[in-house]
């Protein structure tokens, strides 16, 4: 293999320099990464496309096109990938905060994000991830994962030109930029489908493309609905191909065929272009969608990791300090192996959003416990991305196993936990919505906004004060943990001012038959002016969050990424404890809608080291003391070792 390296590399060498790329002032600088990382991306590559006979040209030209990419590359993102790199660890500081919204819901467009400015800094936040804001068919577009260019804007957002000046603005107050890069599929109008679609075989090659139904079979039968309310299967018959074109979301998102090394090297390229813009972190979108074989569910394959690989070497070549974060909603044991410093550095945690939400239903952390013993640990220079809801539905992804460990069955518990956040399980204080039920499995997910969910519209209804401070305290205490936990938090805005459900999305023929759209609230001014009124359930949970998120800027313990697991005494109460420099933190948790006084002696032994004091509440704190627990409870206990 070495020697072949080698020689692949000698006649690389020979057309970079034929084609001039050893003259340009940009080439010293590349070439010393080139150096480290031509070996690395020419044995991925090999991986997946080793049986073209133009193998050398391909990866010739792949690299290529890296270097033209860094040489448009602004001088300020290549003076920020010198001090930025993934192994900087930058993401991992207690001071990074992060939030996410839709550019027009909450800002109007991309302009407008400017006056939002301020507000994102009340809040503490460094990273915002704004929710896709591409070229997107106009009638359904799957809230903007449907992409027709990676190169423009909706215009109704506004152009390329504002997102770079608003990156470079953001940036300049310490806000790192995020956006998604949606490159499972690409919307049917994209300019390579609408090739396809007129006969051009190049580019019915960038996509999955089937003459016959029966091949179509093959992978079918192994396959799993997403959107079952939808549709039925994974392929879209296309009449004006007379050709079936794979399609895993919506029968207007066409899968691209990373069988076709141009397919990655164009997608790359939409990737650097992205990161020339000014983006500092790309949301991986679907990852686990991204190759398919026979015979298999066609999720989470090899290939998949090694063409994650391979983009992370083209970025390391051309833009060096992206960081990649892998959106994976699967089997936990999935989601960790697309999580290493060399190929999505941050991850979003789906098991410890859905848990928090399980515990907070059951009143029992059992479940939650396990997780975090067995499954929170990530290899070091990597985080989480910590959350408590997000855009898309809340899936109850925990592990079979890790279920019935504790005697519990996934298929009867899932079915519990839908009851339960529907509102329909005696009880409950939820008022979720369904999404995509599948009377095939019994399947069914869950949206709602977190207040929703947590009890807020449901207290504020028909329940009683008690019941609304108990509300109010358990959105806190869901971001309490999360706040709390390490890694990257994420605050989906809306949700600190306790925003409700919007259920006028069932007058939107757009969004009728989503119901994630329940939960993409619209920025509101009155609640905005609510945030500084104390006495309201917005002015609450604002103040509360803002110091939440002002504690963990000022504690480096925060900035540990990892925790240990304590018993908490009572079967309701979460606790565990991070360390750093003499100062021990001990977070405790109540998700049970009582008061609970742990069992005798628990403080003592949770509680060690001098001088503690309870954060949130600027309390000292008397271990001895056994003091009761309020409903939803959460305390931040730093002490000194
Ligand atoms: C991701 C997005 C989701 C979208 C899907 C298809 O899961 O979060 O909103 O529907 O990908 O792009
Ligand atoms: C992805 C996830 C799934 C999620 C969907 C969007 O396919 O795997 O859990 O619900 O995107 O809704």
């Amino acid at each position: 293999m070495e020697k072949f390296m080698q020689l692949l590399r000698e006649e690389c060498e020979a057309r970079w320099e034929e084609h001039s790329l050893t003259r340009s002032p940009d080439w010293a600088e590349f070439k010393s990464r080139l150096d480290g990382e031509f070996t690395r991306l020419a044995e991925l590559l090999w991986d997946l496309y080793r049986d073209r006979p133009d193998f050398s040209y391909q990866l010739e030209g792949i690299i290529e096109d890296a270097f033209r990419a860094f040489e448009a590359r602004p001088l300020e993102l290549k003076e920020r990938d010198r001090t930025f790199q993934p192994e900087s660890g930058w993401f991992l500081s207690e001071k990074q905060l992060g939030a996410v919204a839709y550019v027009d819901r909450f800002a109007g467009n991309i302009k407008g994000l400017a006056k939002r400015l301020p507000y994102l800094k009340e809040l503490g936040i460094s990273y915002l991830h704004l929710m896709p804001f591409f070229l997107a068919p106009e009638k359904e577009n799957d809230g903007g994962y449907a992409v027709s260019s990676y190169r423009e804007t909706n215009p109704a957002l506004g152009t390329m030109a504002d997102l770079e000046a608003i990156a470079r603005s953001f940036r300049k107050e310490g806000i790192a930029l995020v956006a998604d890069f949606v490159f499972n599929h690409t919307s049917d109008e994209h300019d390579w489908a609408q090739k396809a679609k007129a006969g051009n075989a190049r580019y019915q090659d960038f996509y999955r493309v089937f003459t016959d139904p029966a091949e179509t079979m093959v992978y079918q039968e192994h396959l799993r609905d997403i959107f079952p309310e939808h549709r039925k299967g994974s392929f879209t018959f296309n009449p004006q191909m007379k050709k079936w074109v794979w399609t895993t979301f919506n029968s207007f998102q066409w899968d691209l065929n990373y069988r076709n090394p141009e397919v990655f090297n164009a997608m790359a390229q939409e990737m650097i272009s992205l990161a020339n813009r000014g983006i500092a972190i790309l949301r991986l979108d679907a990852v686990a969608f991204i190759w398919k074989e026979p015979g298999t569910t066609c999720e989470n394959l090899p290939q998949a990791h090694t063409i994650i690989k391979a983009f992370q070497v083209m970025a390391r070549l051309a833009c060096p300090s992206l960081l990649f974060k892998s959106e994976a909603i699967v089997h936990p044991d999935d989601i960790e192996k697309y999580i290493d410093l060399r190929e999505c550095q941050i991850s979003y945690n789906p098991l410890l959003m859905a848990e928090l939400w399980e515990a907070s239903a059951t009143k029992e952390v059992r479940l939650l416990a396990l997780s975090l013993r067995k499954r929170h640990h990530l290899p070091a220079g990597c985080a989480w991305v910590n959350y408590v809801r997000c855009h898309d539905d809340i899936g109850w992804t925990f592990a079979d196993e890790d279920a019935a460990e504790l005697g519990i069955k996934g298929w009867d518990h899932r079915r519990f936990l839908n009851d339960f956040y529907m509102g329909e399980f005696p009880g409950s204080f939820s008022r979720g919505v369904g999404f995509q039920y599948n009377p095939e499995t019994g399947d069914r997910r869950i949206c709602g906004t977190a207040a929703s969910l947590a009890g807020i519209e449901k207290a504020l209804e028909e329940g009683t004060g008690a019941e609304l401070d108990t509300a109010v305290r358990r959105l806190l205490l869901l971001y309490g943990i999360v706040f709390a936990a390490g890694g990257l938090p994420l605050i989906y805005l809306s949700d600190e001012l306790a925003v409700l459900n919007r259920y006028a999305y069932r007058e939107d023929p757009g969004q009728a038959s989503d119901s994630r759209w329940v939960h993409r609230p619209l920025w509101s001014d009155r609640l905005y002016k609510l945030r500084r009124k104390s006495g309201t359930t917005s002015g609450r949970v604002f103040a509360a969050l803002c110091a939440l998120s002002e504690i963990r800027r000022s504690n480096p313990v925060f900035g540990v990424q990892s925790l240990t697991v304590a018993d908490g005494g009572h079967p309701s109460i979460l606790a565990f404890h991070k360390q750093h420099e003499g100062r021990l933190l001990t977070v405790v948790g109540n998700f049970s809608d009582r008061p609970i006084i742990p069992a005798p002696g628990t403080m003592c032994r949770l509680v060690a080291g001098k001088n503690p004091r309870e954060l949130i509440s600027g309390k000292l704190v008397l271990p001895e003391e056994d003091a009761e627990l309020e409903p939803c409870a959460l305390s931040w206990i730093l002490s000194d070792t």
